[in-house]
Order: structure tokens, then C-alpha cells, then sequence
């Protein structure tokens, strides 16, 4: 069982990233092989600061690390190591389809938000993402639910390729959690957590203090109802509820027991709590491991030459199979 995922190194990660993907990958890692990627090249395609995508990617290992993924028992690399990401994105582009591309409802959101320049790496973009997962010949990719729609893409890319050139990719599936793959704005709870959220106080990033997360669950908007349980009105309380359950490995049901009769201020006080419990030791952890540059660097080499290896291989298959490049005898 092969779990591939990719997470990009820019903008401080938050709650929503750590529940809706990290923890994911650090559960894959025990139930098979999983290769984790950061993917630096996907940053390049809207504006950005060079000097901030380099020490972004050491970011991400730390934090990646500090959650617990372990180098030893599987692959964590950076994309821009691996040429065999960007080979093989240019030979899946000919089974791409530019109508479904546009269809892509994180092309249409971001290029709306770029301003001036709209760039063509934004646009194929999800051509990227297929080539780091079929790369692998991966069987799972844990990801959020936002990218339902690039891993739909994923599969129809791979079918379409075996269709057309003869069986080669594994057609991957995706994986959401039932709860947490959509952690929603503490201020906004109709839009999803996120670094560019209209309102900081919304989303708990992995650089706040214990003090600033208590204060954004205090001040979390929830709704004029009293009770503490689901409801399709609710969608504070529900957020909350989700968080609660996850944070502390429990049914959403058992977090409403819990509170049948407390307050809303209550419970949001211990969900606050119940975060900064949580994540405290991997924010000590980081620190850390952020300070040795030079070992991050190490891991990360380290994890592309293992990387490399499987790539290598599928992009020489691919190639076999239409008829680029010089023939090969096979391997
Ligand atoms: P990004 O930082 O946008 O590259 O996202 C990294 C990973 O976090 C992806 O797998 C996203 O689907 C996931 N993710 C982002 N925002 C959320 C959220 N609010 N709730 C759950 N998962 C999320
Ligand atoms: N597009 C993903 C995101 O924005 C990141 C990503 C790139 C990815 N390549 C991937 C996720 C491969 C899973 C598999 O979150």
C-alpha cells in the first residue's frame, strides 16, 4: 500500500492543515509506505518571494518532523529535488484536457485573486499534482477535501493514459477524513480555515502563542442557540465540535454528552484549552528542529535520492510507452 500526499511550503500552516492533512500523513506512515512532498514548485505559479519559498520549505520539514513523521520508516522530500516531477508533468500534459482544467474551481478562485498576471503554471497547475501522485504509482492520497475535485483530475489523467498507451498507471484513490477534512474559520464558520482568511483572529496558526489560541476559541463565532450539538443552522458549534472530537481522538457524539447542558463560553473555553494541549509539544519540537538547518537540508536530500529512485522508474515506463526518447531493453 503506497500513500503519496503534497502540502505546499508557503504561509504558516494552521489547525485546518494539521488536522485536515498532517495527521493523516503521520497515521499513512504506519499502514503503509508513505512518501510525503513538499511541493515548492506548485508555490511558484502565483506571486511570491523567492528567499521566503526556500526557508518556507524548511518550515514545513520542521513541522512535518515535529508532528512525528519519521524519516526512517518513510520518504519525505522536496519536489524541486526530483526533475522527474516536472518530466512527467509535460508527458501527462498530452493526455490532460484543457476543458477540464478550466473547470478546476481552485484555478477559477486563485486567478481571480491574481490581480495582473494570471501565470500558465497556475493554469496546469493540477497537471503537477497528478504527475507527483502517478509518480509513485500511488494507491491512497490523504489530502483535504478542497482537493476532491485535483484528485478526480488525478484518476482521469491515469485511465486515460492506460487507455490510450496500455496499462502503466496506478489509478489512485482518494482519502478524507470523515471528520476534520474541512476545518472552517472560527470568525467566518462558512468559509474554510486559511492562511488569506479575511480575518486573522479566524484561523490558529502553528506560530501563536497559548494565550492568542485561547483568545481566538473565546471570541469564536457560534450562533444564537444554547445547546451544544450539531445542527444544520450551527455551523460555529459543528466546527467546534469537530475540533474537539479530533483533537482529543473521540466521537463527535461523546464531545455533546460531554456538554449537554454547559454554556457556550464553557465549552468553547476547553475546546481552547483542549487545542493548546495539543499542539504545545509539537511547537516545542519545532523550535528545535528548526534551528539545525543543515539537518533539515540533510533529510530532505536524503529522502529525494529515495524518491528519485521509484520516479526514475515510472517516467522510463512512460516514456517506453510513447515513444519518446531512444528504445530502452527493459528493466
Ligand atoms: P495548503 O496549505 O493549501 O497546501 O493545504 C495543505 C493541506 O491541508 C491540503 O491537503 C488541504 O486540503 C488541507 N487543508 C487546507 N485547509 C484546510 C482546512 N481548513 N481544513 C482541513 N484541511 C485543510
Ligand atoms: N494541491 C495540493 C494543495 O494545494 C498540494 C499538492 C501538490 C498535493 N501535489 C500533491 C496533494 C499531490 C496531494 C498529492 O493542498
Amino acid at each position: 500500500m503506497r500513500i503519496f500526499s503534497g502540502i505546499q511550503p508557503t504561509g504558516v500552516k494552521h489547525l485546518g492543515n494539521y488536522i485536515g492533512a498532517i495527521v493523516p500523513y503521520i497515521e499513512g506512515q504506519e499502514r503503509g509506505e508513505g512518501i510525503y512532498c513538499i511541493v515548492d514548485l506548485h508555490a511558484t505559479t502565483v506571486a511570491y518571494e523567492p528567499a521566503a519559498l526556500r526557508t518556507g520549505s524548511y518550515d514545513l520539514a520542521a513541522l512535518l518532523l515535529a508532528a512525528g513523521l519519521d524519516p526512517a520508516r518513510c520518504i519525505l522530500f522536496r519536489q524541486s529535488d526530483v526533475h522527474e516531477h516536472s518530466v512527467l508533468q509535460w508527458l501527462l500534459m498530452g493526455v490532460s484536457s484543457y476543458g477540464e482544467l478550466l473547470r478546476m474551481t481552485q484555478f477559477k478562485d486563485k486567478s481571480d485573486k491574481q490581480k495582473d498576471f494570471v501565470s500558465a503554471g497556475l493554469f496546469s497547475y493540477p497537471v503537477l499534482m497528478a504527475a507527483d501522485i502517478l509518480a509513485y504509482k500511488t494507491d491512497e492520497v490523504p489530502v483535504g477535501d478542497d482537493q476532491r475535485q485535483h484528485v478526480e483530475l488525478t484518476r482521469n489523467i491515469a485511465e486515460r493514459f492506460n487507455s490510450r498507451f496500455g496499462e502503466t498507471l496506478v489509478v489512485p484513490a482518494g482519502v478524507y477524513r470523515t471528520v476534520g477534512a474541512r476545518i472552517m474559520d472560527l470568525q467566518d464558520p462558512t468559509s474554510k480555515m486559511s492562511t488569506t482568511g479575511a480575518n486573522p483572529q479566524g484561523a490558529i496558526y502553528f506560530s501563536d502563542e497559548p494565550s492568542a489560541i485561547l483568545k481566538k476559541f473565546k471570541s469564536a463565532v457560534t450562533d444564537s442557540g444554547r445547546e451544544v450539538v450539531r445542527g444544520p443552522d450551527k455551523p460555529g458549534i459543528n466546527n467546534l465540535l469537530d475540533i474537539l472530537a479530533v483533537v482529543r481522538g473521540v466521537s463527535v457524539e461523546e464531545v455533546e454528552r460531554e456538554f449537554e447542558g454547559s454554556m457556550y463560553g464553557q465549552f468553547k473555553q476547553t475546546v481552547g484549552e483542549a487545542v493548546v494541549d495539543y499542539i504545545a509539544p509539537v511547537q516545542a519540537r519545532y523550535k528545535e528542529l528548526r534551528a539545525d538547518e543543515a539537518q533539515l537540508e540533510a533529510i530532505l536530500a536524503a529522502g529525494a535520492d529515495k524518491a528519485r529512485q521509484i520516479a526514475a522508474q515510472t517516467v522510463a515506463e512512460v516514456q517506453a510507452k510513447m515513444g519518446v526518447g531512444p528504445v530502452r531493453s527493459a528493466s
